[in-house]
């Protein structure tokens, strides 16, 4: 089980008085903390921690859609662009968005990390990437994600384009009534600007939110 920051500290300090001898704690990670502006500025997007769920080696998706295996939960889209730089004139084509999430009960599948030939095909859902057309634009159908110990609904992302350095990061969806966290109260949400909190527009069926991914 995931152990919250708070919960680490409390654990690391019960330790320090118990034993007083010099222990080595290795220190979880910590997002940065932007100022009131940064989090109101979108910027170059954010880099966010990986996470400890990649599986790397995954294929492209087909006809976009990351729940190929059809795992039960509420069907969103997300689209939008990848861009080279702050404006959208220079639309980045052919980039790779490597998405994965995961499922409605915040389980990821698998729930561990390595490469995809460690795994057998049906113990891979809801990971895959999608490439960008001419005008840098992707687009994916999935599954709303569920929450976790520690963490808010998140959707995780890398980010490819020749001659850039690859993107790590997450967006946020926003939590449902009675969960435990919500963006303002994740630790790695701490250190996304507010752009990375998606909206979903539930005017059209499947819900859908858009994001522009800038490098
Ligand atoms: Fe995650």
């Amino acid at each position: 089980m995931k152990i919250g920051r708070r919960g680490f500290l409390g654990a690391g300090a019960l330790l320090a008085a118990l034993g007083g001898a010099a222990i080595y704690l290795a220190k979880p990670f910590q997002a940065r903390q932007l100022s009131a502006a940064e989090k109101q500025a979108c910027g170059l997007t954010v880099q966010a921690v990986e996470g400890p769920y990649h599986v790397s080696g995954m294929p492209e998706l087909k006809d976009g859609n990351l729940n190929s295996t059809k795992l039960p939960g509420v069907p969103i889209e997300i689209s939008g662009h990848v861009y080279d730089g702050l404006d959208a004139t220079k639309p980045l084509a052919g980039a790779a968005v490597e998405i994965w999430h995961a499922d409605s009960d915040g389980s990821y599948h698998p729930n561990g990390n390595g490469p995809a030939s460690n795994y057998k095909p049906e113990e891979i859902a809801l990971r895959g990437l999608v490439l960008t057309d001419a005008e840098g634009r992707y687009r994916f159908d999935t599954i709303y994600p569920g929450e976790y110990s520690g963490r808010t609904r998140h959707i995780h992302f890398k980010v490819r384009a020749a001659g850039k350095p690859e993107l790590t990061t997450q967006l946020i969806v926003p939590a449902k009534p009675g969960d435990t966290l919500t963006f303002d109260d994740d630790d790695i949400a701490e250190g996304l600007p507010n752009c990375q909190l998606l909206t979903l527009d539930e005017t059209s069926s499947p819900a859908k939110a858009t994001f522009d991914f800038r490098l």
